[in-house]
Parts: C-alpha cells; structure tokens; sequence
C-alpha cells in the first residue's frame, strides 16, 4: 500500500521540473492529484502521464501569484476529490542573473510575486480549506539559498529566506487546527530552471557543483520523496521545519 494511499493533493508548478517529479511521486503511492500551473498545457501533459500510469491526476492553469485564480484551483480540486489533504507550493522563478547596483524594481517585484507572496496567497487558501476539514499538509518548495547566500541572485535569495520564516510563522497559527505546514528546501537540481543538459550552462555552475559533496545536482525525482514524506501520515507530527534534500551542501 502506498503512503499517500486516499489522500489527495494540490500540486503547483507540476507542469515542469520539481512539481513535475512531486506529482508524479505522490500519485505513485496512492495519492490523487491536481496538477496546477500557469503553463496549463504542462499540467495537462503531467496530469496525462500520471493518469497513463493508472493513477487520479486532474489539471488546472492558474497564475499561483493571482488570489482569484488559486481559489479556483482549490475549487476544482475540492469538486474533484470532495477534501484536500495536501497542497505542494512548487511553482517558480529563478529571477535574472543581475548584479545588485543593476537590479530594477521590477526584478525584485516579479521574483517576490511568486517567489514569496504566491506561496502565503497559496498557503492560505490551502489552509483555510484544511482547517476547516480537520486538518492537512502544506509543503513550501524553498531551496539551500533560504540558508546560504548566491551571487547575483538578491530577489531569489530574499523571497527563499522569506519563505522559510513564512512557514514557520504559518505553523504556528496553524498547529492548532491540525494543519501542518513545512518547507521543502532542494539544492540545485537538473531541471528547465537550471538548464544543467546545456554543457555552456553546466560548465558556467561548475563552482557550485563542485561544492556538492555529492559531486552532482539532483535529478527532480530525487527531490519528491521529501514531498511524499511530509505529506504523509509518517511526519504526522513534523511542522515549522526545512526538510533539506542538497547532497549535502549546506553542510561543508
Ligand atoms: N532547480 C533547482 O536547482 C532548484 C533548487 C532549489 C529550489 N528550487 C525551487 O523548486 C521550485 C521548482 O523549480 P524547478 O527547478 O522545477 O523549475 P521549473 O522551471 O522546471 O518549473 C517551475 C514551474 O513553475 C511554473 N510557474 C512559474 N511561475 C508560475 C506562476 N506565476 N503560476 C503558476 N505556475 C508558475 C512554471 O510554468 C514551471 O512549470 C521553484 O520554487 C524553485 O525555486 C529549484
């Protein structure tokens, strides 16, 4: 029997990368998905190639930064599988590459749009339904860069901090309700975001590769299990906290 065996879950970003690998590795240990992305023809490939596989996987196109569009999101999910046990916040941006004294006010609004304030909007329309079922699991896709700092990456880096207290602040208004609320922080990973196939790319990280005591980024499915676990009735008492899955970066 699977971990997730009748439950369900909402899963943002889940047309690429990481939320790609968390719906597919949730859906595989019993759990029914919503796939939701503002790329709504990814969620739909995703949602097509878990339900292939003989599982439940819907699919939604919301913008996770838009109030509206996220409640609709819930909705369909909620019309789809009657209650929401899980929702994963793994949508996101990675900013440009841009030196501080270059940043523009708009660098820093779009990263922290849906780098940070998506994942309270999203937070809080999960745990308003959860709260009100008895209780659920919110995961906070963060990353190593809520703990440690990277070059010309100031937007990022400040809404992954944020994040991270984010969750821990959520926790606590919500411990009493049953809802348990964690971050997910994954190091880097070979996904669309991080380009690793593209050898100009990966030639151009080979500093922080070479800092993974692992010797290599992840593989996106190498992140889901965290999700699965925190999801699961195994971290039933688990909240407030960073699981970290980085191959051992922030330890050295
Ligand atoms: N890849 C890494 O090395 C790495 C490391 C640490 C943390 N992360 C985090 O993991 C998460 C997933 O990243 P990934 O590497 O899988 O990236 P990705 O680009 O492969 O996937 C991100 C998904 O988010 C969706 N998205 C972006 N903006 C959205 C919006 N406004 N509304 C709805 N969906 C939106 C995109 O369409 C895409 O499908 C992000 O939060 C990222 O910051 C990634």
């Amino acid at each position: 029997m699977g971990q997730l065996e009748g439950k369900t879950a909402v899963i943002t970003g889940a047309a690429s990368g990481i939320g790609r690998a968390i719906a597919q590795g949730m859906a595989r240990q019993g759990a029914g998905v919503m796939c939701v992305d503002l790329d709504g023809e990814g969620a739909a490939r995703t949602a097509a190639e878990i339900a292939a596989e003989g599982h439940d996987a819907h699919h939604h196109r919301a913008d996770v930064a838009e109030r509206a569009e996220v409640e609709a999101a819930m909705a369909a999910a909620v019309a789809r599988f009657g209650r929401i046990h899980g929702f994963v916040a793994a949508a996101g941006i990675p900013g440009r590459g841009r030196h501080v004294l270059d940043l523009t006010d708009e660098d820093w609004a779009q990263v922290i749009r849906v780098d940070l304030t998506a994942l309270f909007v999203c937070g809080q329309v999960a745990a308003r339904h959860m709260a009100q079922e008895g209780g659920g699991a919110i995961v906070m896709v963060t990353s190593q860069l809520a703990e440690v700092a990277q070059r010309e990456a100031v937007p990022y880096v400040a809404a992954k901090g944020g994040a991270r207290m984010l969750v821990k602040a959520m926790a606590l208004d919500l411990a009493p309700m049953h809802v348990r609320v964690n971050a997910l922080a994954p190091g880097l990973t070979n996904t669309a975001m991080t380009r690793l196939d593209d050898p100009e790319v990966r030639a151009a990280r080979a500093d922080v590769i070479a800092h993974i005591p692992m010797g290599r980024p992840a593989e996106a499915h190498e992140i889901a299990g965290a999700a699965v676990y925190l999801c699961s009735d195994a971290a039933s008492y688990v909240t407030g906290t960073t699981v970290t899955v980085d191959g051992g970066y922030l330890t050295v």
